[in-house]
C-alpha cells in the first residue's frame, strides 16, 4: 500500500482573542487523527493560521489604539504555549494578512470572475449615521428571518445556522451605537452562488459520494445541508427557492484585501478566511523548496477540513463552490464536530470562572495528555456536542489511564529490573495468547481511528487493558517472585505484561504522544508506528529504568483549576474594587499618546545615597547621549546603591527637568509599586533582558 497524501486544517481562530478550551477541543481532535496516520506511514500536511481580517477585529484595534496588523501580530505571538502544551503538532500556523493569502484569495476571484460568477448589483445596506460607516455584519443585530430567534447577528443565525444578508434581519439595530440603521446604497460584488453550474455542483458534491464511494459529508450534515437548496426566506418575509447568491464585498474602511480593480472595496473576511487554509500551505511548501502547485494538482492528495457545527455553510457551500469554479481542488471531506461545553453545560465564561482556561490548566501542572485522553474519550465522528464534566473527568483519567494502562508496566517493569537485569524473557502458550488477541485488534482500533470514532478507539483499547490486567491477577508476579523455582514463569509472564504494554501504547500514542515518547524511551524501542503491532520485542531485549509515567488528577488541582480568578471574585462585590496593583487602569490612550513618552535603556554608572534624605538614591544614568544625567528616585528603602551600579534600567528621557532639595533630576527611573504600599510594599526598577544597551528607545 503506498501512503496517502492528505492536507489538514482546523478551522481558522479570529485573532481577536486568545484559544479558548472549544478551539483546543478542535485541534487535540484533528491532532490525534494526524498522528494517527503519520503511525500509519501517511505524508500528512497539518496546517492552520489566524483568521485576521473583518470589521470586528478593524474595531478592537481601534479600540486598543494600535494598528490591525499589530493587534492580530499581538495575538499570534500568544499561540505557541496553547499549541506546545496540549502536543498540537501542526506543520506550519500562518496569518490570513499574510501575502501568499492576498495573492491567492486575487487569484481566486479573478478566476471565479473569468467563470462567469462574480456580478455586482447596487445595494441597499445598512449605515450607522452616528458612526458615519456601514455597519458590519456582526454589528446589526437583530432578529432571524428563518426561525425568528432574537438578537441574531447580521450575517448567520447562531440558532438554526441560516446564512443571510443583515438587510434580511428583523428589526435591526446597530451594536455599535444601538441606534436604527438606515439604508444606503452602495456597488457590492457576488459570487453567483445560484447560477444552475454552482447548484448542480454543489447538490452533488454535498449530497453525493467521494470517488470511493463514501458520502464526503458526515449524514446529519448532509441532511442539514440538503434543507438548504430548497427554501430561502427574503427581507421581506417571502420564500425563495434555492441558494442565493453570496455578498463577497465590503466598503472602506476595512480590515481586509481589497478586490483587484475596485478601489475601496475588500473581499468580505469569509471570502479569503478559508484560502488561508492554502495560504498556510503554500508558505510551508515554500520555506520546504516545495512546488504548491504540483502538490495541489496530485490527484491522489486528499484535503480535510476539521471544523465547528457553527461554520458548516461556509465549508460546504462557499469554499467547495469556490475551488471548483476557480478550477481548483475540491476538499475530499469537511469533518464536523459539535460543541464543547464546561461542567455540565455551563456557558463559558472566563470572567466567572466556569469555564476551562487552557493556560490556567497548564499553568497548575496539570498534564496535558490527560485532557487529551479524556476528550477523546467523549469524541466520535458525529457532531453531537461534549461536555468537560471536572468529576468525571478525574475519574476517567484515573481509572483509565493509571488504574488499568500504566498500572500493566508498574506491576512488571520492578521484577524484570532486579531479577533479570532489565532482560525479556521467553513467553509460553497462555501469554503469546494473550499478545495474540491483543494484536489481532490492531486493524480494528486502527480503523476507528481513521473513521475519528475516538471515543470507540479508546474504548477497544480499555478493553484489552482489562484483559491484560486478568491476566497479571491471575498470575500474580508479586507471589511468583516471593516463590522458589519460579524465576522462569517470573520472567514469563513480566516480559507478557512488557510486552501488552508496548501493544497499548501504540494503540494509544495518537492520544498520549508525549507518553508514548517516555515510553520508548523506557523500553529503548524505536518510535513506535501501528505497523508495530505485528512484531515483538523479543527474548534477550534489554529494557531501561522504569520511571513512574504518570501521576493521578486530584481534586485540588481541579479545585484549583475552576476556582474563580481572584480578581473576578472581587468583582462580584464590587465592580468598582478591580483595581489590579491597588489602582483601576488609567483611562485608554491612543498610540501617538504613548509615543509622546520618550522611554529609553539607561545604565547606572553610578548610584549613591543623598545625604539628608532617607528616601533618595542618586543615580548617575548613561542614556548614550555622550554625558551622563542626573536622577534622583525614591527608592532608598529597598535598594542599596552598590547593588544598582552597572546595571541597566528603563527611563523616562523626555520628562521636563524638576527642581529638587538635593539639586536638578533630570529625568525618571521606572519601577513597580503597589498604589497602597504599606498593604503591599515593594519597590522594583524595571530591568531590561541581557542585551539592551544605553540609548535604546522602548517603542
Ligand atoms: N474564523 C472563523 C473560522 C474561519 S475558517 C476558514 C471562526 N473562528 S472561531 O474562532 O470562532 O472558531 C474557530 C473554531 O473553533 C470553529 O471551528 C468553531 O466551531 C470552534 N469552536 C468555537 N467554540 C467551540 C466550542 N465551544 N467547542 C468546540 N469548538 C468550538 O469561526
Ligand atoms: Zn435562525
Amino acid at each position: 500500500m503506498s501512503p496517502r497524501r492528505l492536507f489538514v486544517t482546523t478551522a481558522l481562530p479570529y485573532a481577536n482573542g486568545n484559544f479558548h478550551i472549544g478551539h483546543i477541543m478542535e485541534y487535540i481532535q484533528a491532532d490525534i487523527w494526524v498522528r494517527y496516520q503519520r503511525m500509519q506511514g501517511h505524508e500528512v500536511n497539518f496546517v492552520g493560521a489566524d483568521d485576521t481580517h473583518g470589521a470586528p477585529i478593524m474595531i478592537a484595534a481601534e479600540k486598543a489604539g494600535v494598528t490591525p496588523q499589530a493587534f492580530v501580530a499581538n495575538i499570534a505571538a500568544g499561540r505557541k504555549p496553547y499549541l506546545d502544551g496540549f502536543h498540537i503538532a501542526f506543520d506550519n500556523w500562518h496569518s490570513t494578512d499574510a501575502p501568499e493569502n492576498h495573492a491567492l484569495a486575487r487569484q481566486i476571484y479573478l478566476d471565479l470572475k473569468a467563470a462567469g460568477l462574480i456580478a455586482t448589483k447596487t445595494i441597499e445596506q445598512f449605515f450607522d449615521a452616528e458612526k458615519n460607516m456601514f455597519l458590519p455584519d456582526r454589528f446589526i443585530k437583530g432578529e432571524c428571518p428563518r426561525c425568528h430567534s432574537k438578537d441574531q447577528y447580521g450575517d448567520n443565525c447562531e440558532v438554526c445556522g441560516a446564512v443571510y444578508a443583515p438587510t434580511d434581519l428583523i428589526n435591526p439595530y446597530s451594536a455599535l451605537s444601538g441606534a436604527k440603521p438606515v439604508l444606503k446604497s452602495s456597488e457590492h460584488f457576488f459570487f453567483s452562488l445560484s447560477d444552475p453550474r454552482c447548484v448542480a455542483f454543489l447538490e452533488d458534491w454535498t449530497q453525493g459520494v467521494d470517488a470511493s464511494g463514501r458520502s464526503r459529508l458526515q449524514p446529519e450534515v448532509a441532511n442539514k445541508v440538503r434543507e438548504w437548496f430548497s427554501v430561502r426566506t427574503n427581507q421581506d418575509g417571502s420564500t425563495s427557492e434555492g441558494l442565493g447568491d453570496w455578498d463577497i464585498s465590503r466598503d472602506a474602511p476595512y480590515f481586509g484585501i481589497e478586490i483587484p480593480d475596485a478601489p475601496g472595496k475588500y473581499f468580505y473576511v469569509w471570502l479569503d478566511a478559508p484560502v488561508g487554509y492554502l495560504a498556510s500551505l503554500k508558505n510551508l511548501l515554500d520555506r520546504r523548496g516545495q512546488d504548491f502547485d504540483a502538490y495541489m494538482a496530485d490527484p491522489a492528495l486528499e484535503q480535510y477540513h476539521f471544523i465547528g457545527k457553527d461554520i458548516v455553510t461556509f465549508h460546504t457551500l462557499f469554499w467547495p463552490a469556490m475551488l471548483k469554479f476557480s478550477g481548483r481542488k475540491t476538499p475530499d471531506s469537511i469533518f464536523v464536530h459539535g460543541f464543547l461545553t464546561v461542567n455540565n453545560g455551563e456557558k463559558m465564561s472566563k470572567s466567572r470562572g466556569t469555564g476551562l482556561d487552557p493556560l490556567k490548566y497548564l499553568s497548575l501542572g496539570m498534564n496535558p495528555e490527560w485532557l487529551r485522553y479524556y476528550l477523546a474519550a467523549k469524541l466520535n465522528a458525529k457532531n453531537e456536542d461534549i461536555d468537560f464534566n471536572a468529576d468525571d473527568f478525574m475519574a476517567r483519567v484515573n481509572s483509565d489511564l493509571i488504574g488499568k494502562y500504566i498500572n500493566i508496566a508498574s506491576r512488571a517493569a520492578g521484577f524484570v529490573a532486579k531479577r533479570f537485569g532489565g532482560k525479556l524473557g521467553a513467553v509460553s502458550a497462555d501469554g503469546a495468547a494473550l499478545l495474540g488477541s491483543l494484536r489481532s485488534q490492531a486493524d480494528a482500533i486502527a480503523a476507528l481511528y481513521d473513521s475519528r470514532d475516538l471515543a470507540k478507539a479508546l474504548k477497544e483499547t480499555m478493553l484489552l487493558t482489562d484483559r491484560v490486567n486478568a491476566y497479571v491477577d491471575q498470575n500474580k508476579p508479586w507471589e511468583l517472585a516471593k516463590q522458589a523455582g519460579m524465576d522462569a514463569r517470573l520472567q514469563d509472564v513480566c516480559t507478557v505484561c512488557i510486552e501488552a504494554f508496548r501493544l497499548l501504547t501504540i494503540y494509544l500514542k495518537p492520544v498520549l504522544p508525549g507518553l508514548a515518547g517516555q515510553v520508548e524511551a523506557f523500553l529503548k524501542t524505536a518510535p513506535l508506528a501501528f505497523g508495530d503491532a505485528a512484531t515483538a520485542l523479543g527474548e534477550g531485549h534489554q529494557i531501561g529504568d522504569y520511571k513512574h509515567l504518570m501521576q493521578r488528577v486530584t481534586p485540588e488541582q481541579l479545585d484549583a483549576l475552576f476556582e474563580a480568578p481572584a480578581q473576578a471574585e472581587q468583582a462580584l462585590v464590587a465592580p468598582e474594587t478591580l483595581a489590579p496593583g491597588g489602582e483601576a487602569i488609567a483611562p485608554t490612550i491612543s498610540i501617538d499618546d504613548f509615543a509622546k513618552v520618550d522611554l529609553r535603556i539607561a545604565r547606572i554608572v553610578h548610584c549613591e545615597a543623598v545625604e539628608g534624605s532617607t528616601k533618595l538614591l542618586r543615580l548617575t544614568l548613561d542614556v548614550g547621549e555622550g554625558k551622563t544625567r542626573n536622577v534622583f528616585s525614591g527608592i532608598a528603602s529597598v535598594y542599596r546603591p552598590e547593588d544598582l551600579i552597572g546595571k541597566h534600567t528603563v527611563m523616562v528621557a523626555n520628562l521636563a527637568p524638576r527642581k529638587m532639595k538635593f539639586g536638578i533630576s533630570e529625568g525618571m527611573v521606572l519601577a513597580a509599586s503597589h498604589a497602597d504600599e504599606k498593604a503591599q510594599p515593594g519597590i522594583y526598577v524595571l530591568e531590561p533582558v541581557a542585551g539592551a544597551t544605553p540609548g535604546l528607545r522602548i517603542h
